[in-house]
């Protein structure tokens, strides 16, 4: 039997990851169609302190949620749909009462993916105060109940999730940590993400998913998705930085392509996204640095590059870049070592 706290503080910071083989299209209780990885990040990050009580007896949604010390109502209900999902598993959480405060350092719903750190943070909560927070394997799988992309930020450096026949030990129910799998020059990779609108999305990943359900491209997405994965796993074991920039712009263009013919199809990228993509394949043309474009969900540019070459991309964003970002904001993250529990003062 775990441990299970019946009162006190926990607080958790869990990092946003940026998918390099995109997850995009779901069946079942959140299982993948096609299995993914990403790249954990460090700057992009959510920290949450719950304060709870295990009462005696049964309590009905008593949960409240606040982001920078504001009431979140709207939050609730996809905080409670993923305690109902974990509650067969963690059976006190029926009898619960959890205050949450929690804090991005990134917009929230800007397509940056924050119910990866959001809910990878809670799910470490959960697993914190049910007696099971070593279990890294059991965490990645909760927070996929939370959210699909959330399972992957469990773990230092990389992971993936999905079944891929050619990683041992992959499944569609939890990530596995690719640490022992990544060359050092992925340890070490740089993300700046350039946050071209921080507003709402229109659509969102949940309803996109819903529409790959009956997409006229999907098998051969999944298919796609499948084999890049294969080479994109080589690709890490062996540094091969091209390879791996190669596969991350196709999935990120494929990623967009689906979205506009969904049916009813739909844009997410801006036309800034698009400028910023023109900028950067030119000035990888002239300069030959290896720097490679991704997206999510959403309009903000990521660029993946090795950090050896940060002062130089940093200069290209300031000359270049800066003009078609909101309020000139980017973050300058990098890949990172996973989630922490937050010391308290
Ligand atoms: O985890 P979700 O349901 O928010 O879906 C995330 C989907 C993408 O961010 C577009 C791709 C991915 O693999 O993270």
């Amino acid at each position: 039997m775990n441990q299970i706290k019946s009162k006190g503080v926990v607080p958790w910071q869990s990092p946003s990851n940026i998918a390099i083989v995109k997850y995009w299209g779901k069946h079942g209780s959140q299982l993948p169609k096609n299995p993914s990885f990403s790249l954990t990040l460090s700057a992009a990050y959510t920290r949450t302190t719950a304060r709870f009580i295990i009462h005696q007896t049964e309590q009905k949604n008593n949960v409240s949620v606040s982001l920078d010390g504001a009431e979140q109502p709207a939050f609730i209900p996809k905080i409670t749909q993923f305690l109902d999902r974990v509650s067969d598993d963690y059976p006190f959480l029926n009898r619960i009462e959890l205050h949450l405060e929690t804090h991005n350092s990134f917009p929230h719903s800007s397509g940056i993916a924050s119910s990866a750190s959001a809910m990878s943070a809670l799910a470490l909560i959960i697993a914190d105060i049910g007696g099971r927070s070593g279990d890294l394997q059991e965490i990645s799988r909760i927070s996929r109940l939370g959210s699909g992309s959330a399972s992957r930020s469990i773990f230092p450096y990389g992971s993936i999730w999905g079944v891929s026949n050619e990683v041992p030990g992959s499944s569609d129910y939890f990530g596995i940590g690719m640490e022992d799998r990544m060359h050092p020059v992925f340890k070490t990779f740089c993300d700046a993400i350039l946050i071209v609108k921080s507003g709402e999305k229109a659509v969102s990943s949940t309803a996109g998913h819903g529409l790959m359900a009956s997409h006229p491209f999907a098998e051969t997405r999944y298919a796609n998705a499948r084999n890049r994965l294969s080479h994109l796993t080589k690709a890490l074991e062996t540094g091969d930085v091209a390879t791996f920039g190669e596969i991350c712009e196709k999935e990120a263009l494929e990623l967009h392509a689906l979205m506009m013919c969904s049916d009813p199809p739909y844009i997410l990228m801006e036309p800034k996204t698009l400028e910023m993509i023109q900028c950067v394949l030119k000035f990888r043309k002239a300069s030959g640095i290896p720097m490679y474009f991704t997206l999510d969900a959403g309009p903000n540019l990521h660029l993946l590059y090795p950090v050896e070459n940060r002062n130089k991309v940093s200069d290209f964003i300031q000359k270049e870049l800066i003009q078609y970002c909101e309020n000139g904001k980017w973050i300058d993250d990098a890949v990172g070592t996973g989630p922490n529990k937050i010391m308290q003062s």
